[in-house]
């Protein structure tokens, strides 16, 4: 064959492997600043739409760019690194003010979370972190010169993190173009689905940051309640105001509030399936794309291999709570290593401190970096110990391998109590400054020696793996759905009906009146009829 023949077989091959399904458009994704997990999702997606031949852009903060793994990042994708007005050290700060936080159990706490907002919390560190977000929402929704780049790059879609509203606002305000929200996570209590106008019965929908399941006993529905109007007040009034105020001030509010902003999303996908959440209403923009980075697993490297082989019949745990291998202080790395020590398996532990626990046993491997989808995917591997993330929660399912979570802060808890309630885990309920080297060892033994855990997750994960197409791929389906259709079809009419007309209080009025109208009509007649007889 000629060389130039082979190079355009070569062509055709690339082009055919980039399933060009449909027409290539111009697609904006926004990172957020929050934690690498929400990168992790926002870079499938553009991974996979520049397999179907888009043209994806990828901004983020440069304060973040250095903690984010490039190498996750399709090399076809722009990436535009955007200017933090937050010098590294405060971003540094922030994370560690949120670690300590963490620690203390505070950030499981909707109180405290209510206090963050509102300015109540009596905490210079605290008031200085709110008044940076502020400023970044400034930085974020930029000047005009930098609107007038974005409108020039003629984008057809842009892709936002629920996390950074201002996304959305620039999508709404400035470039007027449809917006498709990602939330790492559910539609955990009320919150997402007030944005999304859908019903959230308080009767069997849990609130976040409740613990509770969707059967409530009667005290826990009226704690709910109460929780329920919590929410509101802080979500849809205090957590927007600033936001609202950087609008004002760059006029571009122009009437819209942000709920509304956020009601015009075409689509929004989440992280999330009905096999972990418990059963509620959705809107049909909703798309449920649980799971997206879970993949079936590869053989591992040959130490882990050998490793994981030497552990013989007793098998072996996976042990990786990521968020507080940053946090966790000696004592508490030597608690958790001599409970491990204890154990009848062999474990591998995600550990990136400088020193070795003083208590570790011969039995534990520790190791920087895990390839825990394909650690849980092996046929020894008898429990997972993480903290309860949602991408863990997806993993642990997929791979049917029971749990112990130890919850660190805000919906880890509600992730680990789903898992409970498919009977496929167990996890610290005090929160990490509770725990004992001996309580952890018993929860572990707990899980690891009835076989119903095992059972339950291998359930779990059938249902989980009976679905027509990948959850990327699907999410992915219905981004280019509404490139080629728009969203009107999927968005129900209630965003344009008022309060008073949601909640049929119109209707109810005239028919109350009419009623009253009625039996006061029937009264008179009736004693009109009765005097009538008397007189006779
Ligand atoms: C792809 O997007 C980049 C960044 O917005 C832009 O510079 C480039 O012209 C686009 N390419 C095509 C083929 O549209
Ligand atoms: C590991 O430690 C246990 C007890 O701490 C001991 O019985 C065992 O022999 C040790 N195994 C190896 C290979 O050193
Ligand atoms: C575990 O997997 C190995 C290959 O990785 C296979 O040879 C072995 O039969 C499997 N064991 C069980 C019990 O499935």
């Amino acid at each position: 064959m000629h060389r130039s023949s082979a190079a355009a077989w070569l062509l055709v091959l690339v082009i055919c492997s980039r399933q060009s399904t449909t027409e290539s458009k111009n697609i904006l994704i926004v990172d957020s600043i929050v934690g690498g997990s929400h990168f992790q999702l926002l870079s499938l997606l553009g991974n996979e739409l520049v397999k179907r031949g888009h043209n994806v852009t990828f901004r983020i903060a440069e304060c973040v760019w250095h903690i984010r793994d490039r190498a996750n990042l399709d090399a076809a994708i722009n990436c535009q690194p955007f200017r933090c007005n937050a010098p590294e050290e405060l971003v540094a700060k922030m994370l560690d003010f949120f670690s300590r936080k963490t620690l203390s159990g505070e950030m499981s706490s909707i109180v405290w979370f209510a206090k963050l907002w509102l300015g109540l919390l009596d905490d210079p560190e605290a008031k200085e972190l709110m008044n940076t977000m502020q400023d970044f929402n400034e930085v974020l929704l930029g000047d005009g010169d930098f609107h007038a780049s974005l409108i020039a790059a003629n984008y057809d879609l842009a892709i936002c993190d629920l996390m950074l509203p201002a996304c959305s606002v620039i999508a709404h305000d400035v470039l007027d173009i449809p917006y498709v929200n990602v939330a790492n996570g559910g539609p955990l209590g009320t919150r997402y689905s007030r944005w999304i106008d859908t019903p959230s019965p308080l009767s069997y929908v849990p609130e976040y940051l409740t613990h509770y399941t969707d059967s409530m006993t009667f005290p826990q529905r009226i704690k709910n309640s109460l929780a329920h109007a919590f929410s509101v007040f802080i979500y849809d009034f205090s957590s927007t105001s600033g936001l609202e105020a950087v609008r004002e001030k760059l006029g571009l509010r122009r009437g819209t509030s942000m709920m509304e902003i956020w009601r015009k999303s075409s689509l929004f996908i989440f992280n999330w399936d009905f096999v972990l959440e418990y059963p509620r209403p959705t809107q049909p923009n909703v798309i449920m794309a649980g799971g997206v980075s879970v993949r079936p697993p590869q053989p591992l490297s040959p130490d882990f291999e050998e490793f994981v082989q030497g552990s013989g019949d007793r098998g072996v745990l996976v042990f990786s709570v990521s968020t507080l291998t940053n946090i966790m202080d000696d004592a508490m790395a030597d608690m958790i290593a001599a409970a491990l020590a204890r154990l009848p398996l062999r474990v591998v532990w995600k550990f990136v401190g400088d020193r070795r626990p003083a208590t570790l046993g011969n039995n534990t491997l520790l190791a920087s970096w895990l390839p825990q989808g394909d650690l849980l995917g092996h046929n020894k591997t008898k429990l997972f110990i993480f903290h309860g993330g949602i991408n863990g929660a997806y993993e642990s399912i997929y791979h049917g391998v029971p749990v112990v979570g130890i919850p660190l802060f805000a919906d880890q808890i509600d992730n680990l109590l789903r898992l409970r309630s498919l009977g496929m885990a167990e996890y610290v309920e005090g929160g990490i400054r509770e725990v004992t080297s001996d309580t952890l060892y018993q929860l572990i033994m707990k899980v690891a020696s009835n076989p119903s855990y095992k059972q339950h997750a291998v359930e779990a994960s059938g249902k989980f793996k009976a679905q027509p197409q990948q959850p990327l791929k699907q999410a992915v389906f219905w981004i280019d759905h509404v490139l080629h259709y728009g969203a009107d079809h999927l968005r129900s009419k209630v965003g344009e009906l008022s309060w008073i007309q949601y909640h049929m209080l119109d209707v109810a009025g005239v028919l109350a009146a009419f009623s009253i109208l009625l039996i006061w009509s029937l009264r008179y007649c009736f004693s009109a009829l009765c005097c009538r007889a008397k007189v006779a």
